[in-house]
């Protein structure tokens, strides 16, 4: 669901801004980190419980405004059903409560 809604937004321009959802550990290829901001952030929300991670970043000669938020394991479906996931790769962790499973990553373009 999440994917869907976030490819609709990149396909409006209108809307003014695309985001997506990232992780180290991805049980979709195509949601893993992007680029070195991206890393960036997931190392630091990971390193850093409750906080966000914001920046600007340049990508194919246009400058973004960047926020990542955590996306954090609350309701206990988060992890079981990541944990069981046939798509887990090799050093995939086993997700507890609480734990920041990924980022939110939301780009604003500035002029
Ligand atoms: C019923 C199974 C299921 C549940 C419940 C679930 N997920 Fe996922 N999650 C998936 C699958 C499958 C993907 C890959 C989806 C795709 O194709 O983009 C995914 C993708 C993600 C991603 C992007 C990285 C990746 O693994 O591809 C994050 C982060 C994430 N989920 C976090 C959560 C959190 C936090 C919760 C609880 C609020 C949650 N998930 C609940 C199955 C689940």
């Amino acid at each position: 669901m999440f994917r869907m809604g976030a490819a609709l937004v990149d396909e409006n321009e209108e809307a003014g801004f695309a985001y997506s959802l990232r992780s180290k550990w991805p049980l979709n290829e195509q949601n893993k980190p992007r680029s070195d901001f991206e890393v960036e952030a997931l190392d630091f929300l990971e390193a850093n419980p409750g906080e966000n991670f914001y920046g600007e970043e340049e990508l194919g000669g246009d400058k973004y405004f960047v926020a990542a938020y955590p996306d954090r394991a609350v309701p206990e479906a988060c992890w079981t059903c990541h944990n069981e996931h046939s798509n887990r790769g090799e050093d995939y962790p086993e997700f507890k409560k609480d734990d920041v499973m990924g980022a939110v990553v939301v780009r604003i373009p500035l002029q």
